[in-house]
C-alpha cells in the first residue's frame, strides 16, 4: 500500500506556526470549483493557501474570482506551446517556482501527460460531472441522460494519464429526474462538487488517503 506523503511548508502567522500546503488550481472556464476552494478556505474548511490560478484560456471569468480573493493569475494559451508535452513542462514549471505541492484541476480542459503527473505524483486531484469510471470526457451530464441513468453525480480522483480514469477519492450521487435537461442535472450535481472537491483535497492534505492496488482507502 503506498502512503500518500504529506507535502507541507510552515509559515508564520503571529505567533503560530501553521503548516500550510501550497496549491495551485489549473482552470479554464467558469471557475465555480475554484470559487468553491476559496470559500472553504475563508471558512476555515480547508487548510492550504492557493498559490496561484492558471488559465490556459485568457477569457476565462474563472480568473476574476482568483483576483478578487486576491490570488496571483496566470494565463498560459496552450497554443503558446509547440507540443503537448512542452505545454505541460511549462505548467510544471510555473507551478513549482511558486512552491506548489497540491494542483487542483477545476474545471481545466486540457489533458496531461506523464510527465506532469509525475511532477506531482498522489498529488494532482481533478473533480468530474458523474460517477466515474461511467460517462468520461466532455459532457458526461448529456451522456447520463442520453443513457437513460437514474443515478448520476459528482467524482474527485488522483490525475493520471488516462482520461478521468484514476483512483476515486470521494464521489456523491444525485437523482436523474425524468424532466432534467442539461442544465438542471449539471446544476444538481454541480452543489455536489462544490462540497466534495474541498473535502477531498483536505482529505489529501491530511495525509488520510492511502492508494491500495489503484483504489483509495482512507483512514
Ligand atoms: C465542472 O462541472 C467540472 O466537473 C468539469 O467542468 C465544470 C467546471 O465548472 N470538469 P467550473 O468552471 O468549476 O464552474
Amino acid at each position: 500500500m503506498n502512503s500518500v506523503p504529506e507535502t507541507s511548508i510552515t509559515v508564520e502567522k503571529g505567533s503560530d506556526p501553521l503548516v500550510v500546503a501550497l496549491a495551485g488550481v489549473l482552470i479554464s472556464g467558469r471557475g465555480s470549483n475554484l470559487q468553491a476552494i476559496i470559500d472553504a478556505i475563508a471558512e476555515g474548511r480547508l487548510r492550504t493557501r492557493v498559490a496561484v490560478v492558471i488559465s490556459n484560456r485568457a477569457d476565462a471569468p474563472g480568473l476574476a474570482r482568483a483576483a478578487a480573493a486576491g490570488i496571483e493569475t496566470l494565463v498560459l494559451p496552450h497554443q503558446l506551446a509547440p507540443s503537448r508535452d512542452a505545454y505541460d513542462d511549462l505548467l510544471v514549471r510555473e507551478l513549482q517556482v511558486r512552491g506548489v505541492t497540491l494542483v487542483c484541476l477545476a474545471g481545466f480542459m486540457r489533458r496531461l501527460g506523464a510527465a506532469f503527473c509525475n511532477a506531482f505524483p498522489h498529488a494532482i486531484l481533478n473533480v468530474h460531472p458523474s460517477l466515474l469510471p461511467a460517462f468520461p470526457g466532455v459532457d458526461a451530464q448529456r451522456q447520463a441522460l442520453a443513457a437513460g441513468v437514474a443515478v448520476s453525480g459528482a467524482t474527485v480522483h488522483f490525475v493520471t494519464p488516462e482520461l478521468d480514469a484514476g483512483p476515486i477519492i470521494l464521489q456523491a450521487a444525485v437523482p436523474v429526474h425524468a424532466a432534467d435537461t442539461d442544465a438542471t442535472l449539471s446544476a444538481r450535481i454541480l452543489e455536489q462538487e462544490h462540497r466534495i472537491l474541498p473535502e477531498a483535497i483536505q482529505l489529501v492534505l491530511d495525509g488520510r488517503c492511502h492508494i491500495d492496488a489503484g483504489r483509495v482507502v482512507i483512514r
